[in-house]
């Protein structure tokens, strides 16, 4: 009782490999999923509304198109512009969480960033 043997090499290994390919496609899919939630976010938001649905920015906004290659812009430091605001840039503490700022985050950094769905009608 209690041994576990430990299974043939070649076994292992393949185990190892299927768990680990498993796992990167778990995350990624996880990162597609954030991105597409800021996406959707980043349109019912307003943020569009200054920084363009297309993030090349407006009169009212600079564009965030770039911003992930911008090493002055670490995730901390996006966080608290969204949540406190700037100069011009109203705060979203009251209206965004925690959480949809992390995907917003998500999207703002998508190599390729998703295009959201159509949006839903507007009530009437
Ligand atoms: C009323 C217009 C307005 C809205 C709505 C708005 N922003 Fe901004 N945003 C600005 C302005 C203006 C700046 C430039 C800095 C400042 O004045 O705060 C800015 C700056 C930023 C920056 C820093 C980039 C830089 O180069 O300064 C980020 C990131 C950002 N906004 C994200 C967002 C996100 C995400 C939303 C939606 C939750 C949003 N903004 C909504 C006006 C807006």
């Amino acid at each position: 009782m209690g041994s576990v043997r430990f299974p043939e090499k070649p076994f292992a290994i393949l185990t190892l490999i299927a768990l680990c390919t498993a796992q990167a496609a778990y995350g990624a899919s996880r990162k597609k999923e954030a991105e597409m939630a800021g996406a959707v976010l980043f349109r019912d938001k307003g943020c569009g509304f200054c920084h363009g649905a297309d993030l090349k920015g407006t009169r009212k906004a600079p564009a965030l198109e770039d911003i992930r290659k911008e090493k002055g812009w670490t995730d901390d430091k996006i966080s608290s512009q969204i949540l406190d605001g700037g100069q011009k840039m109203p705060p979203f503490r009251d209206s965004i969480s925690d959480d949809e700022v992390k995907e917003l985050i998500a999207f703002l950094r998508a190599k390729h960033r998703p295009v959201p769905p159509p949006a839903p009608a507007t009530p009437q």
